[in-house]
């Protein structure tokens, strides 16, 4: 059976929002991810699950605070944003499980994938939307949301 070689993906300055926190989270989610593809490497089942966890926490935690800049910044699809989020973590706990299935039978890329998906929604599509609606508010609103 081929051993599973991870894509990694690496942070990169066209993904900055502009908000430091945000763009803190979003690496941490980036990190958490490598982690996931480091253990399926290793075939290590039962870290890979439990860095699951942990990714979907730092996830729930994270669209707690996009969310929370969103509303306060007056974005006018911030509800649409959110409901996208709702759907995104509905998705990944579906992959979980999923995941614990395709784990078992060798099969880490598609969970690798589905992970790679969830951030690539999150991040590129809806994130990179809001962005430059942040970036035409005047310099004072954004330091108030920092
Ligand atoms: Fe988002
Ligand atoms: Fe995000």
């Amino acid at each position: 059976m081929d051993q599973f070689k991870r894509s990694r993906l690496e942070w990169r300055q066209g993904f900055s929002v502009g908000i430091s926190r945000i763009d803190d989270q979003h690496r941490g989610m980036i990190d958490a991810l490598n982690e996931i593809g480091l253990a399926m490497e290793d075939g290590d089942t039962e870290g890979c699950d439990r860095l699951f966890g942990k990714f979907l926490d730092l996830s729930r935690d994270h669209f707690e605070s996009e969310e929370k800049v969103l509303f306060a910044s007056g974005y006018p699809k911030a509800q649409e944003h959110a409901d996208y989020h709702r759907q995104l973590l509905a998705m990944a706990e579906k992959a979980r499980e999923q995941c614990r299935q395709l784990m078992a039978a060798n099969q880490m890329d598609e969970c690798f994938n589905s992970l790679l998906e969830f951030l690539i929604g999150d991040l590129l599509e809806a994130d990179i939307q809001f962005k430059s609606f942040l970036e035409e508010m005047d310099a004072a609103n954004r330091s108030g949301l920092n």
